[in-house]
């Protein structure tokens, strides 16, 4: 892989050339979760990182980021209140940034929403308040996992940022994942109308989960690719096959991400 220039600053076109080693290529659709103090010193930052995605897979590609706002209160009794304009994210600059960008199209979601950037963005994120749960079929995140090109990029992060897992989950019916009882949010769209819903939300008191777990199989299966760029990760999986391999565990065994200790 790319080493970071003489000194040690990370710029887009070695973003560019470790992103097409580890397999993402043009068109494809792909899903990131990033920090950027994990590669030292990125040149231009979040800037950086988000034009090294969205050059290496091309105009026909579509970029996810992932918009999430969670506070662990949030229940039937403590509602959340989402404005898709202006309720930031709480996943990092990177995220932020992209959602800001004028080509960004954010989905409508209090906790799970996702901004992508590309032709299929509207596809992607469309309709996301009429998904009862944050990550089923008909959330971002679900159509990924029907898209043949969708992959999940984890830059300068571990499995353990993996909100596709929680798709897993929902497919694979675990009982820990969701709230008992569905919460009535009120979101703001982009048009500054009010949209009401009653939404089950993630439970965030359920499980200790371990997302790792899943690392030595994806890789032997060659659902995953992992490089290091300084000392930083970066990974690429798959989304329909680390679909196919995680709910078929969990089905299995519901508890398969369960471990003792929180992660
Ligand atoms: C929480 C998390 C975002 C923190 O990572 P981080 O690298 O500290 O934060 P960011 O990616 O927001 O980058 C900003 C930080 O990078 C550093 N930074 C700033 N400019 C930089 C640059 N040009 N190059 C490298 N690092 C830089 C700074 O430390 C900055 O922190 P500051 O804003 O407090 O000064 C990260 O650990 C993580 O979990 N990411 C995944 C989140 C996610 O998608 N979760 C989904 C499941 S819940």
């Amino acid at each position: 892989m790319n080493a970071p220039d003489a000194v040690g600053v990370v710029t887009k076109s070695i973003l560019k050339t470790a992103l097409a080693s580890l397999g993402l290529a043009p068109g494809d659709v792909v899903a990131f979760h990033t920090s950027l103090s994990a590669f030292g010193h990125i040149e231009n930052g979040a800037d950086t990182v988000i034009d090294a995605i969205l050059e290496t897979i091309g105009p026909s590609g579509t970029t996810l980021a992932p918009t999430l706002t969670f506070d662990e209160r949030w229940g039937p009794e403590c509602p959340p209140v989402f404005d898709v304009r202006r309720t930031p994210s709480v996943t990092g600059r990177t995220p932020e940034v992209f959602r800001l960008r004028p080509d960004a199209v954010r989905s409508l979601h209090p906790t799970h929403s996702w901004a992508a950037i590309g032709p299929r963005a509207r596809e992607l994120t469309t309709g996301h308040e009429d998904s009862a749960t944050p990550c089923g079929p008909e959330s971002p995140l679900g159509r990924l996992a029907r898209d043949p090109r969708g992959k999940i990029l984890l830059a300068g992060v571990t499995l353990k940022s993996c909100t596709f897992f929680h798709h897993c989950e929902e497919v694979a019916g675990v009982p820990y994942h969701l709230q008992k009882r569905p919460t009535h949010v009120v979101m703001t769209d982009t048009t500054g109308a009010v949209i009401e819903r009653d939404l089950y939300l993630h439970c965030w008191h359920g499980l200790a989960l371990d997302f790792t777990k899943p690392e030595a199989d994806l890789l032997r299966l060659g659902v995953m690719k992992k490089a290091f760029l300084i000392h930083a990760p970066l990974s690429l999986l798959n989304a329909s096959r680390t679909a196919e391999f995680i709910i078929d565990k969990l089905r299995r065994n519901e508890e398969y991400f369960k471990t003792q200790e929180l992660c």
